[in-house]
């Protein structure tokens, strides 16, 4: 019998107990073993829920429990959660975990923990919710060099953006939405400023290097400047607006960024909506893959946590490696990126904006306003030319 203990019982914990309850009979089957939930760990009581005797506020009763095995981390936060998971691994507990947080912050250290106790630290979950990607780049994408990573890594923004373009709605208003179906963290900052997707791309990045990618360094823009008025304008050039996490290889360096971007209609993440996440793979050998599904939610996120706990028990006693030292990335200015920009001005400044970008696009706009989308030009020749420019209201990348 495999005994899985949970650390937090918040939305992905109860998720895990649900999913490896409900489908215990063919979890069991495809592990060759039985597998049950012996303990979760939770600060809070749970008084009447139905695994209310498994419930335990002590860590040490798990750490020192030697039928447990396997531990699922859904707590987040890296204060606890990294403690505890550094225990955990000392003792030979494989550890399975949907905390980007702590992967993105100790990634290499606890993945080198598991290694010298022959167990797993395991991290599907940390990254597009339900979506395999994590597994399918440390072993169906092994044989590649990874060109380039478009990932669409955040539910609720995509929601969020989904909901302003579709209904014209405003932003509190569909932040409060995503929230209340708990796509979003705790804290809304985390999702609306691009943290968490920048998180999740320093992960992805760092698997398509080898290296540590550290999540500091990448440029990180958020959703928050966007307006109803910015959709009108992408809808007039049959555009979309997605906030995009990109991670490329320029010549050996990684060049990464999240920011909002405008993507033409048959760009392949232009129908990813809602809370779905995908990620647009680019390999030098297997071309483009793209990875689709449920980026946020209780059942995805838990869904893939239990893949994991899956893995871990068809691999007992023995580490599953991962080509990820703590060695830094080297790393490419993303200024040197070349595109176009849509720019929205007041429409006092228009002549200024004619002379200064020559071959710009101008975009019919709105009483006041002077809106153009710019020929392509490096992010720094861009800056040094809109930083002159005064009155200006939003500007939006271009993705071809
Ligand atoms: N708040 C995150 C999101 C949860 O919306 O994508 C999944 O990581």
């Amino acid at each position: 019998m495999i005994k899985v203990a949970v650390f937090g019982y918040g939305t992905v914990g109860s998720g895990v107990v649900d999913v490896i309850d409900d489908n215990n009979e063919l979890i069991s089957k495809r592990i060759g073993d039985d597998i049950c939930v012996k303990y979760i760990l939770d600060i809070r009581e749970f008084p009447g829920d139905r695994n209310e005797s498994k419930i335990v506020h002590d860590v040490n009763v798990i750490l020192d429990d030697p039928e447990v095995s396997i531990i699922c981390e859904t707590m987040g936060g890296t204060k606890f959660a990294y403690p505890y998971t550094k225990s955990a691994l000392e003792k030979g507990k494989s550890v399975c975990t949907s905390n980007k947080e702590l992967v993105a912050a100790y990634g290499p250290e606890l993945l080198e923990t598991a290694k010298s106790n022959n167990c797993s630290y395991l991290f599907e979950a940390s990254v597009g919710g339900g979506i395999p990607i994590i597994r399918p780049m440390n072993t169906s994408l092994a044989p590649e060099h990874i060109e380039k990573i478009i990932g669409i890594l955040n539910g609720t923004t995509n929601y969020m953006l989904t909901k302003m373009a579709r209904e014209g709605s405003n932003y509190d208003d569909v932040l409060k939405e995503a929230q209340d179906k708990g796509y979003a963290e705790r804290n809304p900052e985390a999702d609306v400023e691009g943290y968490d997707a920048c998180r999740k791309i320093a992960i992805l990045s760092s698997l398509m290097t080898g290296k540590t990618v550290n999540y500091e360094n990448i440029y990180t823009e958020g959703i928050t400047k966007l307006t109803a008025l910015d959709f009108e304008y992408a809808a007039k050039l049959d555009r979309s607006i997605k906030l995009l996490a990109i991670a490329e290889d320029k010549d050996g360096k990684l060049a990464a960024m999240v920011a909002p971007f405008m993507i033409g209609r048959e760009h392949p993440l232009n129908g990813v909506n809602d809370v779905f996440n995908a990620i647009y793979v680019t390999g030098n050998k297997v071309d483009d893959v793209m990875f689709y599904g449920k980026g946020a939610g209780m059942l995805p996120t838990a869904s893939a946590v239990v893949s994991d706990v899956v893995e871990c028990a068809r691999n007992m006693g023995r580490n599953i490696s991962f080509a990820w030292s703590d060695e830094k990335a080297p790393l490419a200015d993303f200024k040197d990126n070349e595109r176009s920009f849509f720019v929205r001005i007041k429409q006092n400044a228009k002549d200024e904006a004619k002379e200064m970008f020559a071959d710009a696009k101008e975009i019919e706009g709105v009483s006041g306003e002077y809106a153009f989308v710019t020929a392509k030009m490096s992010e720094r020749e861009f800056d040094d030319k809109i930083v002159k420019l005064s009155d200006v209201i939003n500007i939006i990348r271009i993705e071809e």
